[in-house]
């Protein structure tokens, strides 16, 4: 093939798969219980944005859940726990989710998606924009990314 066209393949194939051909596409939840249980008050959150260890915490302490008491049935609590864990950042450990654990202290198990590095370094806007009534808060994801909940960020 002509360099060329083979330049112009390639420009084809990234504008017809701009998601999902690189660090802009998280794997969406795909787990029921989680999307009902952990999308009421936020979107579920792709488990690929944490360790783990984070939601083993996370789930654990579900009664004081950033001031909230988010507790579930035990048999809930341990599906989601399930889910989020087999699914989490370390575990998938591709793309963006590769991305984020690099930030990730060894041991450590944060709890805010919205404090990893990756995440500030590309969220410098200034405090207005944080405070327009659209948004209110750093974790309002859907507010900006349109397809959040299909894990796709552009
Ligand atoms: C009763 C309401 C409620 C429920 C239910 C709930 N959360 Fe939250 N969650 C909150 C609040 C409030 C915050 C803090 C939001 C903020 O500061 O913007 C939060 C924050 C978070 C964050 C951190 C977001 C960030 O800033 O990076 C994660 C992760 C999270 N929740 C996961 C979960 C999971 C997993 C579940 C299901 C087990 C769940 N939440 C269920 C209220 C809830
Ligand atoms: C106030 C609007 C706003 C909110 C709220 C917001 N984002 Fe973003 N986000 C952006 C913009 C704009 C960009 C593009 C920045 C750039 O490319 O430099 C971005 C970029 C990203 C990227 C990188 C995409 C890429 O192409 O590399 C990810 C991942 C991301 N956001 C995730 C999130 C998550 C997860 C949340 C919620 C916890 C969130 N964002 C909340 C506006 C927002």
């Amino acid at each position: 093939m002509r360099p060329l066209t083979f330049t112009l393949l390639a420009t084809l194939l990234l504008l017809t798969f701009p998601a999902r051909a690189g660090n802009d596409w998280m794997p969406p939840v795909r787990d029921a219980t989680v999307q009902k249980e952990c999308g009421t008050c936020h979107m579920a959150f792709q488990p690929g944005f944490l360790p783990a260890r984070s939601w083993t915490r996370m789930m654990g302490s579900l009664s004081d859940h950033f001031g909230e008491d988010a507790s579930l049935p035990d048999d809930k609590t341990e599906i989601i726990r399930n889910y989020l864990t087999a699914n989490a950042g370390d575990v998938v450990n591709w793309g963006r989710a590769a991305r984020y654990m690099q930030w990730v202290a060894p041991g450590g198990t944060p709890q805010r998606i919205t404090e990893n590095p990756d995440f500030l370094r590309k969220h410098r806007f200034p405090e207005s924009v944080w405070k327009n009534p659209k948004v209110v808060t750093k974790s309002n994801c859907v507010a900006c990314h349109s397809g959040a909940e299909r894990g796709l960020y552009e």
